[in-house]
């Protein structure tokens, strides 16, 4: 006998259907209680609101666990690699040795960009904002490759689509620090370097010299891009599949996602992050004067890196970079006194009331902007960064949402507060 709960409303009793996740998660399946009740559900933010079930991540707030496809972030951190890592999100297992060499040669092949499509940087300001540029060039996918492009891609499709983004992302966004940062040439990918160091050599590597690849420094950036890989139902992935629910493309549906994390509360905050530490810094280090200002309930300051809709806890992710992050700079000997105004900035603040009472941690973008910057990623590429990790996770969530019969288009009711009917008053009547 499946589950239930009595609600009672106007002396009416409504059965209401109890669902149960793997991990015993339980909620009130309340999809006929408009239909039943005349009653809707109100819960601006979605905060206590199951969009869809799903099996890519399960994350647990309340003791800060994060894992994907069932395997703890902290082992595929530690053992993983990005591309085996997406294989994962995005097919649900983790691949044999000959499918993982298969998918890494296959996306290694296709990180190549069509000439006219390469043409596009050239016709963006210098210094643009390369958030703004990487959703109209991962859009612009749609025109140069119109053959993927579909409202309904068959399997093979959407095998050959994970292919294209995850192959050409990082040629895009190396493209896009080319030309809007640094006013330098492209350099052509190679076939012969791993995911992380052919990014690397398309970002640094000129004409005239070769980027000397570090492997410090390539173990650094794949685990921040594992960390960024995926995080359930967050801003930016509820933003790809509420685009693909209406049936638009993988391109279209994963711009949208870009679009929703540029924004400083979710992908852009480890930029904010970097020039908040900067602030400080200039300020002589007076990290009371900026707790403070977070504190008031008048200013719209806020920590960055700090708190999480989900994480009542210390964000798992952000654990691993604050280990990694010190032994990383002394590995490339930098040397950033944000490190310093970093741990100082968290230690103040995990010992203020106002941030215990809201149990608000450093979340995954507090340490990371200082690895991107040891290793040369300038700051308005942070979240261009985060886009670049988070894109198996927008595939992997996008295909099942594709695949799930129960998928409906995306279309939330509202309360409406308006004013009620009233008649049209003509121009020369109006006070
Ligand atoms: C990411 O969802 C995901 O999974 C996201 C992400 C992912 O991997 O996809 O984890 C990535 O986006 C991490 C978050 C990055 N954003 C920031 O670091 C920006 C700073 N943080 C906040 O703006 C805030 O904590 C959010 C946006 C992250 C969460 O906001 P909520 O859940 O809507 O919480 P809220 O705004 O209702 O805050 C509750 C209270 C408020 O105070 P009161 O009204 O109760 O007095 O906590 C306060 C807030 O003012 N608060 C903060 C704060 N965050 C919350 N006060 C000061 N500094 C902060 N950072």
């Amino acid at each position: 006998m499946p589950e239930t709960v009595t609600l009672k409303l106007k002396e009416k009793n409504f059965e209401i259907p109890v669902i149960s996740g793997t991990e015993n998660e339980k909620a009130l399946d309340i999809r006929k209680l408009r239909q039943e009740s005349s009653y809707l559900t109100y819960d601006p933010g979605y905060g206590n609101t199951g969009a869809c079930t799903s099996a890519v991540t399960y994350l647990d707030g309340e003791i800060g666990i994060l894992r994907h496809r069932g395997i703890p972030i902290e082992q595929l951190a530690e053992k993983s690699s990005f591309l085996e890592t997406s294989y994962l999100l995005i097919y649900g297992d983790l691949p044999t040795k000959s499918q993982l060499e298969k998918f890494k040669k296959t996306i290694a092949k296709q990180a190549d960009l069509n000439k006219d499509f390469k043409n596009l940087f050239a016709s963006y300001p210098k210094f643009a904002s390369p958030m703004a540029v990487l959703v109209a060039m991962v859009s612009s996918l749609a025109a140069y490759y119109p053959d993927l492009a579909k409202s309904n891609p068959s399997k093979e499709d959407v095998d050959e689509l994970a292919i294209q983004l995850l192959s050409k992302m990082p040629t895009i966004c190396a493209y896009i620090y080319k030309t809007t940062l640094k006013n330098e040439s492209f350099v052509e990918p190679r076939k012969d370097l791993d995911y992380v160091s052919n990014f690397l050599h398309l970002m640094f590597s000129s004409k005239k010299k070769e980027y000397p690849l570090n492997q410090e420094v390539v173990e650094a950036l794949e685990t921040l891009l594992i960390l960024h890989a995926d995080h359930e139902q967050n801003c930016s992935t509820s933003t790809v599949r509420m685009v693909g629910s209406s049936w638009a493309d993988l391109f279209a549906s994963i711009s949208g996602g870009i679009c929703a994390l540029s924004g400083p509360l979710h992908g852009g905050a480890n930029q904010e992050v970097m020039e908040m530490l900067e602030a400080i810094h200039a300020d002589g280090g007076n990290i009371k004067k900026y707790v403070s200002k977070a504190k008031d309930p008048k200013s719209d300051f806020r920590l960055m890196g700090f708190g999480h809709r989900v994480y009542k806890n210390y964000d798992p992710r952000a654990k691993i970079i604050k280990r990694r992050v010190d032994d990383v700079l002394k590995k490339l000997g930098v040397q950033d006194p944000l490190l310093e105004i970093a741990w100082a900035l968290e230690k103040v603040a995990l010992e203020d009331s106002y941030f215990i009472e809201r149990k608000l941690y450093p979340n995954v973008d507090f340490y990371s902007g200082i690895i991107y910057k040891a290793i040369g990623i300038p700051t308005n590429m942070f979240p261009v960064m985060f886009a670049m990790g988070r894109l198996p996770g927008w595939i992997a969530h996008w295909k099942e949402m594709k695949e799930n019969p129960e998928t409906k288009i995306g279309r939330p009711r509202q309360i409406y507060v308006g004013k009620n009917q009233r008649d049209y008053i003509p121009l020369d009547q109006r006070t």
